[in-house]
């Protein structure tokens, strides 16, 4: 059963890394699969790895789709049904290690957004991963992976420290104004330079009217890749078969070059 205080953490979290156009992602989402799939509409289809609260995977099925959640965290997964379930939407769920899954259904668009890629630490697990998701695509479905700028990988402006506020109604009936400050990445956190993983220091504190504050903090193993080593990965996968790399999520997207914002990386089965 999961906790209140958890729901407390989870829409902390929330409110901590939502501060994006989550409208303006699933139409360059929709673009790359319209570009760059071969799928009927009849077909159409999401699953978001690494979901979080599922936004992305949300908005899809406010559009229609039929949409999937799929995040190692059942916890995070309850809080991202309720918000399906305000939303007035229905939303798949599944429990999973995002490096080794199968889905009972295939579906025509996936993404891992937001550099969540960079959970996944060693070599074998990006190219399982890629065989997971490319398992779980129709033919000619489409694969999105957003990863930071290749420029950005040696975070030299850490601390990477931002207030965060909620700034919708109240998620669940009584949940006061919440005010999250954030810490994702310290500067004295380890660089290994053998396994090219950091470890990364995420806090965050949670103010909330009439409550004490509360902080949260954990470090765990992150890595983020060259634009070289995912092409390499990619490649040794054998899932894809084609591939190709924008450097932001316009419509249409600019080529990735040194100057882009983000590296996305755009994929056909
Ligand atoms: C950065 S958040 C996800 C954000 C979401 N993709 C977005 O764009 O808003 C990272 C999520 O990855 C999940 N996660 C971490 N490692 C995972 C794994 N190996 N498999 C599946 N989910 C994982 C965490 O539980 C957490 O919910």
């Amino acid at each position: 059963m999961t906790s209140p205080e958890f729901y407390a953490n989870a829409r902390a979290y929330d409110i901590a890394f939502s501060d994006r156009d989550f409208v303006d992602e699933c139409n360059f989402l929709e673009w790359c699969l319209q570009a760059h799939g071969r799928i009927t509409r009849a077909s159409l289809s999401f699953l978001e790895l690494a979901s979080g609260p599922a936004r992305h995977a949300r908005e899809f099925a406010r559009r229609g789709w039929r949409a999937v959640a799929l995040d190692l965290s059942p916890d995070m997964l309850d809080y991202a049904c309720e918000g399906a379930r305000r939303d007035g939407v229905f939303l798949e769920t599944v429990v999973a290690d995002m490096a080794d899954f199968t889905l009972d259904r295939p579906v025509a668009l996936a993404a891992n957004m937001m550099e969540s890629l960079s959970h996944l630490v060693t070599n074998e697990q990006v190219v399982s991963h890629l065989r997971s998701v490319s398992r779980s695509l129709l033919p000619g479905g489409v694969f999105v992976i957003e990863m930071a700028h290749p420029s950005t990988i040696w975070r030299d402006s850490l601390p990477n420290a931002w207030l965060s506020r909620s700034t919708d109604t109240p998620y669940f009936a009584g949940e006061p104004y919440t005010e999250v400050d954030v810490l994702f990445g310290a500067a004295d956190d380890p660089y290994d330079w053998i396994t090219q993983q950091w470890l990364v220091t995420a806090r965050l504190t949670i103010r909330e009217a009439s409550r004490p504050e509360r902080v949260v903090e954990h470090r765990h193993p992150h890595r983020w890749y060259q634009a070289q080593e995912l092409k390499a990965l990619i490649d040794l996968s054998g899932a894809f078969s084609e591939v190709r790399w924008y450097g932001d999520m316009l419509i249409p997207p600019p080529p990735l070059d040194n100057d882009s914002e983000r590296m996305m990386i755009v994929l056909t089965k």
